[in-house]
């Protein structure tokens, strides 16, 4: 999916840069600034000197992040991620797309978070859906890999049937669109892409029984290779509702994993799922009603 995603970037980036159309856009290895917006002291975001790797750092005075200008409604957003090694415990790497610049009451937002660890030990990735200002949907999963060693690409799939959260090209998380009049899917806000690097030492590691060991700051995570092959919002509403040919995101077979993608999805729900919130019958005496819609559909 990914070379095809890269060959359709590169003929969409062209024409886009031509016609700008209302419908079908890409952005990739355009200049940082060209694509995103920095919140970040100028100490804590560094470039590599290409360019192309961009640092962002959390010290005591505060974390760091950066947004794409655009939203966008439906698509394939990706960012290749190397996690803060060593001793990372309470350190939160993000990578989601969010409709708002805020913590707003009526958000929706999609969440990859990495949870840093004590050295040595296994990062967990957390993720979870908000539509309307309400989450609750959270899962972690253990990774086959170490994050902090090497690049790795996260991504999201977007459409109005399903979201699939992939590591590199396994999906590790698959929710559907229920379509029920009162649904719990995202699918009416154009959200923007957010990185951010936070402190979380309150519940992030071992439930917030392991602290920020700010003697090792400032800890640093890198990002690069940014893809957002998507509908670009403009308003006014109703745009990016076309499922035209171009976007590849929104065909039919976007519309569920494929054979080989359930195998891998089926190995990840054998081996690496370590909280899902439908199994929480806990904290949800009635489970949320996306938890009884089939993954494999
Ligand atoms: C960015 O962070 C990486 C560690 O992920 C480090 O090796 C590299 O030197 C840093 N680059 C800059 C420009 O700070
Ligand atoms: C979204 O949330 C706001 C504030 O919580 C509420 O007033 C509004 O009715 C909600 N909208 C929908 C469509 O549920
Ligand atoms: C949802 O249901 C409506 C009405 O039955 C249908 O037109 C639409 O295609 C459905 N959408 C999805 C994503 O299944
Ligand atoms: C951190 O490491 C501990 C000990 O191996 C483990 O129990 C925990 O799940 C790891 N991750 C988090 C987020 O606490």
């Amino acid at each position: 999916m990914e070379t095809r995603a890269c060959l359709v970037i590169f003929v969409t980036a062209i024409v886009a840069a031509i016609f700008r159309p209302p419908v079908g856009a890409a952005e990739t290895n355009a200049p940082f600034g060209d694509v995103f917006t920095k919140s970040c002291p100028d100490n804590d975001f560094k470039t590599s000197q290409d360019g192309k790797i961009w640092n962002i750092s959390l010290n005591k005075q505060g974390g760091c992040g950066f947004m794409t200008k655009e939203r966008y409604r439906f698509g394939w957003f990706s960012m290749r991620i190397k996690a803060v090694g060593g001793d990372s415990a309470g350190v939160v790497t993000t990578y989601f797309m969010c409709s708002e610049n805020a913590a707003g009451p009526e958000r929706d937002e999609v969440d990859i978070e990495f949870l840093g660890n004590r050295t040595g030990q296994p990062y967990l990735v957390q993720t979870n859906v908000y539509k309307n200002g309400t989450g609750g949907r959270e899962m972690r999963h253990a990774l086959w890999f170490d994050p902090t060693h090497d690049f790795h690409t996260y991504s999201f799939l977007w459409n109005n049937h399903q979201l699939v959260i992939f590591v590199d090209k396994v999906p590790i998380r698959v929710y559907k669109n229920a379509n029920y009049t009162n649904n719990f899917f995202p699918n009416e806000k154009p959200m923007y892409l957010f990185s951010s690097i936070w402190d979380a030492e309150d519940w992030a590691t071992r439930g917030g029984a392991d602290k920020t060991d700010w003697s090792k700051s400032p800890f640093v995570s890198s990002y690069t290779d940014f893809t957002a092959d998507g509908c670009r919002w403009e308003d006014p509403f109703p745009a990016c509702v076309s499922n035209t040919a171009d976007n590849w995101w929104d065909q039919y077979d976007t519309w569920h994993l494929s054979d080989d993608q359930k195998k891998d999805y089926a190995w990840v729900q054998r081996n690496l799922v370590v909280y899902d919130y439908c199994k929480d019958t806990k904290r949800y005496t009635t489970l949320p009603e996306e938890c009884w819609i089939s993954p494999w559909e």
